[in-house]
């Protein structure tokens, strides 16, 4: 399996070749990364109170920005580098959405921008209990957000002013996965997503789907042998670089780097060129019912 799609895209505006755009959706779809290695986020230096201030709240991950609220969350910023950190999020959401729409045109119309994070502490000797832990292999799944078979593409940059790599391990495909962990998975109990619902534990319906994604998600990680043995590779991805990947389909763990930039996107399924890969259908297939 080849883990890695290298697109060279040139820094700039110029438009991409159509060639480039389809390759890069297959990539993608097919459950690979798509690294842009010259593709940087540009930073001026009068950034730099962000890499040496606490930013962050006691006991949050990351910050947060919300498009649909114009919001930062899990901030303990002064004022002046709120004010920094909230130009450097909005100015990245918009670069990471012109990245996208560049590169995969097709995916315009069905996209929806979600969270923009920033993540400044080192990840290697962050403590996190196990089903919080991004060191574990995992596929990303919302416990409060169901996406009800749509897809979840991000887009992350290393901003490491120092020049640090991140790094990453990639694991086997998702059919594999399901395959191995799917047998151990119960239905969710009757009633339990109107409940869900009902004390506003979800913001919409917790589908079929949603409940075995999060089941998934948590076998996963709690599952250490799987953690050792499943086939995986190890990938750097060094300061100045881009990539992007569907992370609710690509098993994936963040082992340690340190200042990343973050964008969450939702897509609608039917925008894909190819649904055969995408989460659903696997498990639908898998399943041999409907799950949303
Ligand atoms: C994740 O989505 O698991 C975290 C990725 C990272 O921090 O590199
Ligand atoms: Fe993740």
């Amino acid at each position: 399996m080849n883990y890695i799609e290298v697109v060279d895209l040139p820094p700039g505006q110029s438009p991409v070749v159509a060639e480039t755009c389809y390759r890069s959706a297959e990539a993608l779809e097919a459950g690979q990364i798509l690294f842009l290695p010259r593709h940087g986020f540009p930073l001026s230096g009068s950034y730099q109170p962000l890499f040496s201030s606490p930013i962050l709240h006691r006991g949050s991950k990351t910050v947060s920005y919300s498009p649909s609220t114009g919001k930062l969350y899990g901030t303990a910023s002064t004022r002046q580098s709120l004010s920094l950190l909230e130009e450097m999020m909005k100015r990245f959401a918009i670069f990471a959405q012109k990245t996208v729409t560049r590169l995969l045109p097709i995916y315009r119309t069905g996209l929806v921008r979600a969270r923009t994070s920033f993540r400044p502490i080192e990840i290697e000797t962050r403590p996190m209990p196990w089903r919080k832990d991004d060191k574990r292999l995992h596929i990303d799944a919302f416990p409060s957000s169901p996406i009800q078979g749509n897809r979840i593409l991000r887009l992350f940059c290393n901003i490491n002013p120092a020049g640090q790599t991140h790094l990453w391990r990639i694991g086997e495909p998702f059919e594999q996965t399901a395959r191995r962990f799917l047998p151990s998975i119960k239905p969710p109990f009757p009633f339990s997503s109107a409940a869900l619902m009902l004390t506003s534990t979800t913001k919409s319906r917790r589908t079929f789907y949603d409940h075995i994604m999060l089941c998934l998600q948590d076998r996963m990680k709690r599952d250490q042998r799987y953690q050792e043995e499943a086939e995986q590779v190890k990938v750097e991805f060094p300061a100045g670089s881009t990539w992007l990947a569907f992370t609710d389909q690509v098993s994936h763990a963040a082992m340690r780097g340190q200042y990343q930039l973050e964008q969450t996107f939702l897509l609608d399924i039917n925008r894909l060129h190819d649904q055969s890969t995408a989460p659903l259908i696997v498990l639908e297939r898998l399943k041999g019912r409907k799950l949303v």
